[in-house]
């Protein structure tokens, strides 16, 4: 009997931990707003309402959960249970969350002016945040494919399964949930209008 079934088994966990709801909904939303983007660029009016959806999902959903739970669970259980290369992605991966928050700040100050009648800042708004899609999709696949080769050498299905399970209950603990639920629906529904596939 060959061992291939059995990896192919550990591989496909490792897969469905982390490329499955969580980074594959985010990566949907970046697919989505990008096209939002695309659309402020043509009629600013005609986006702007989906704009501040998906800057919502991203402020709320992505750095204060999603990263929050990398952050409270994830690193500080691959730090303790990984070699010493763990550390090394962990810092790559903190600087890349710090990166991405401050990127925020500035399209949150960005979408204050514009409320405040600047318009001259929308052009500037746009390509910040067309930017801050594309390093959050980098950052993704990165996560993936490391996670993937680290996860699907170390960890047992159990192992991998008890892990998800904590990160799925500090997602819904740190946003509550019903906020959980409503920002998956509305990123579904804004995705679902832009014609972009979203994970079941
Ligand atoms: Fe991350
Ligand atoms: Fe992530």
């Amino acid at each position: 009997m060959t061992t291939a079934p059995d990896d192919a088994r550990q591989g496909f966990l490792a897969a469905a931990l982390y490329t499955t709801r969580e980074h594959r909904a985010i990566e949907s939303m970046i697919a989505c707003a990008d096209l939002i983007v695309k659309r402020a660029h043509e009629d600013w009016h005609a986006a702007a309402d989906d704009l501040v959806h998906a800057l919502r999902f991203f402020r709320e959903f992505v750095d204060g959960a999603h990263l929050q739970n990398e952050e409270a669970v994830l690193f500080p259980f691959l730090a303790r249970t990984l070699d010493v290369d763990a550390s090394v992605f962990g810092a790559q991966a903190l600087s890349e969350h710090e990166e991405s928050r401050i990127s925020m700040r500035t399209l949150d100050a960005a979408i204050n002016a514009v409320d405040a009648g600047a318009d001259e800042v929308r052009r500037d708004l746009l390509e910040h945040f067309a930017e801050y899609l594309s390093r959050l999709e980098e950052h993704l696949h990165a996560e993936d494919a490391y996670l993937y080769r680290v996860l699907s050498d170390a960890l047992s299905p159990d192992q991998q399964a008890a892990l998800q399970a904590t990160l799925s209950q500090a997602r819904v603990a740190g946003l509550g949930p019903e906020r959980s639920e409503a920002f998956l629906r509305s990123a579904r529904f804004l995705c679902e209008r832009y014609d972009v596939a979203f994970p079941e």
